[in-house]
């Protein structure tokens, strides 16, 4: 590839990172954009600067050129050329990225100053470095033309925003499922809701309530608390570690471990074959 080529490809990398960064600042969304103009505006000033900036280095250049003797002339285009980097040659870039002198010229650049036979070399800055250092520089510009002249969302504006968009999304998700109305069905039959104390909770509990590994249900007598919502919960989060009560909220739907507790309640009062001794406390259920 000839210089002007290279030059080429190089603009047009440039700017099409440019247009990126810029769309990625001022997002559009979907569809017309209000901001457009401005990025409009602010993609011809990076362009015009790039030019501008071609423009007034080789000005420089050629003015130094026509002003200097022909040594001059010769040591300026030896040190451009030295400067030219083989891109198909691995070395030739990594030295490019970092500019420093080779060992044998170090004598040109080290510093006069001797701290117990320490000496400094006056390299020049990295190009790496130096470059980065420039973006940070552009960056800054975005930044500041993004926050404090267009007033873009903060981290707050766009957590407050994100939780917002929880929140609603929370809401559409609850209107989609079913209510566990937990007063529904604590009084009444509850066919549902025997059969799968039978299945599941008998062993422990026998079929009548009465209690074998775990307490008995149909007195007054609550470990973990009475009515309802006391057992809905239990039967959901399971009883204190280690005693056996697993919590049941994975293997059913809340449908079902209302249906659950429902049946629990009924069982209130109600006169157990084999009733095992009253655990925990008595529990008065609050009348709403
Ligand atoms: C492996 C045995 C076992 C099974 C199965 C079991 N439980 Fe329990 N359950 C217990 C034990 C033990 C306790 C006492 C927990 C504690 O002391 O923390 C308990 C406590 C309870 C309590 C609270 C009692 C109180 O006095 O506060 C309720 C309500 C209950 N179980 C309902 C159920 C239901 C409904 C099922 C079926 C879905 C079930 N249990 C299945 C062993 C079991």
């Amino acid at each position: 590839m000839n210089q002007k080529n290279k030059q080429i490809v190089g603009f047009v990398i440039l700017s099409v990172v440019v247009g990126l960064i810029i769309e990625w600042m001022l997002p559009s969304g979907n569809g017309y954009s209000a901001l457009l103009p401005l990025k409009i505006t602010l993609y011809l000033i990076f362009v015009g600067a790039l030019f501008s900036a071609r423009y007034v280095v080789n000005k420089m250049n050629n003015l130094y050129l026509s002003l200097s003797t022909e040594e001059e002339k010769e040591a300026f285009l030896e040190k451009q050329e030295a400067k030219k980097i083989d891109w198909s040659d691995w070395k030739s870039i990594v030295k490019s990225l970092s500019d420093a002198k080779p060992i044998e010229e170090e004598e040109e650049i080290i510093l006069n100053h001797d701290y117990d036979g320490i000496r400094e070399l006056d390299n020049n800055l990295p190009p790496w470095w130096l470059y980065g250092f420039y973006m940070t520089i552009v960056f800054a510009f975005g930044y500041i033309v993004y926050y404090h002249v267009l007033d873009g969302d903060t981290q707050k504006d766009e957590y407050l925003a994100e939780v917002a968009q929880a929140k609603k999304e929370i809401a559409a998700y609850e209107a989609t499922q079913e209510k566990v109305d937990l007063t529904a069905l604590d009084t009444g039959s509850n066919e549902e809701g025997k059969k799968l104390f039978k299945r599941n909770c008998a062993v422990c509990h026998a079929v009548d309530g009465g209690g074998k590994i775990g307490p008995n249900l149909t007195d007054d007598y609550w470990i973990l608390g009475g009515g309802i919502e006391n057992v809905y919960n239990t039967i959901a989060e399971g009883g204190r570690p280690g005693k056996g009560m697993i919590a049941w909220k994975n293997s059913f739907s809340p449908q079902k471990l209302q249906q659950l507790a429902a049946y629990v309640v009924s069982l209130q009062g109600t006169t157990p074959e084999a009733p095992k001794e009253p655990q925990g406390e008595i529990y008065k259920v609050e009348k709403k």
